[in-house]
């Protein structure tokens, strides 16, 4: 019998498709992906890629700024109803009421946000390059959205004072210091890193802290063995597949469910009936593209 994944590269093949996935999907999609990696990886790849079809494995906001970027290409997500929480705490209309009482502030918005409230910011950023944006606005007064903590960490290196939206992803803001602290004390060895959604008292016991993408590489350039890893449990297939000679522990309650929605039937089913196609307006993917490009070209 054929199998699932033997299918998959059958059709990629035959329609031209390209299948990426964040460092957070389950391990058998990420071996199935064309290229797995972080949220600023993933929006470059979808922009060089020549496929004509982009099956994008995590969640929403992810395949939207994937359209956003590539208007032209068939971008299919394999759940469509995989989102991000974070990305619903602040809307457009929320965002188009900030700018109308504070016309002088410049908005900087993480990617995790929903298309229409891209509309309203004047530049995106991911975990990866937040610090770098918020410089390239030294000067100006800036609200951050929506993620409250990344928003913190990426001001307190630049040492500029900005406005904070209160959003924030469950998962990483319920990490807590006591519980780092306990982690550390089971594994004295272990190289602590952080996600920057982490709150500051965690991101404080951290020796690296970046974008799941970065600590890839700080495992793999490491000679520390064992490391404990602060962000979601789907980094741990990587980190072990290419470490086999590490130890990476997590904390238990690091799962975010939508993108373990994602199955290797899903993209099957997908690529067989092009379910899950991302539609938006000519006016969103216009409105849209300005801030998203703005944060590539400074990448
Ligand atoms: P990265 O860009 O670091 O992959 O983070 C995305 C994300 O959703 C973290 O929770
Ligand atoms: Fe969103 Fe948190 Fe899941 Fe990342 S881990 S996609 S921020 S809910």
């Amino acid at each position: 019998m054929v199998s699932a994944s033997e299918r998959i590269l059958e059709l990629k093949r035959k329609k031209n498709a390209v299948i990426l996935a964040h460092n957070y999907t389950s391990p058998e999609v990420q071996d199935a992906a064309d290229y797995v990696g972080d949220s600023l990886g993933l929006s470059m790849a979808a922009s060089k890629t020549d496929a004509d079809i982009i099956v994008f494995c995590g969640v929403s906001f992810m395949g939207e700024t994937a359209k956003i970027l590539c208007p032209d290409k068939t971008v299919l997500m394999p759940e469509p109803d995989a989102h991000c929480a974070m990305a619903a705490m602040c809307t457009g209309k929320e965002l188009r009421e900030f700018r109308e009482a504070h016309p002088d502030y410049a908005i900087v918005g993480y990617v995790n946000s929903t298309a229409e409230s891209k509309m309203e910011m004047d530049i995106c950023c991911t975990s990866s390059n937040a610090i770098k944006v918020l410089r390239s606005l030294e000067g100006r007064r800036v609200l951050f959205v929506p993620d409250m903590n990344l928003g913190a960490y990426a001001a307190s290196n630049t040492g500029m004072d900005i406005k904070l939206w209160r959003g924030f992803c469950s998962i990483h803001h319920f990490m807590t210091a006591t519980r780092v602290k306990e982690f550390k004390d089971r594994y004295p060895e272990a190289l602590v890193m952080a996600h920057p959604e982490c709150r500051k008292e965690v991101l404080d016991l951290a020796d690296h802290i970046g974008s799941t993408e970065s600590m890839i590489a700080a495992a793999r350039s490491s000679d520390r063995k064992e490391f404990i890893v602060l962000t979601e449990i789907g980094m741990k297939h990587r980190l072990e597949k290419e470490n086999p000679d590490k130890i990476f522990h997590f904390m238990e309650h690091a799962v975010c469910t939508t993108m373990k929605m994602i199955t290797l039937d899903s993209i099957l089913d997908s690529l067989t009936n092009g379910t899950g196609e991302i539609i938006l307006p000519d006016s969103v993917i216009a409105g849209a593209k300005g801030p998203v490009k703005r944060m590539i070209d400074l990448a």
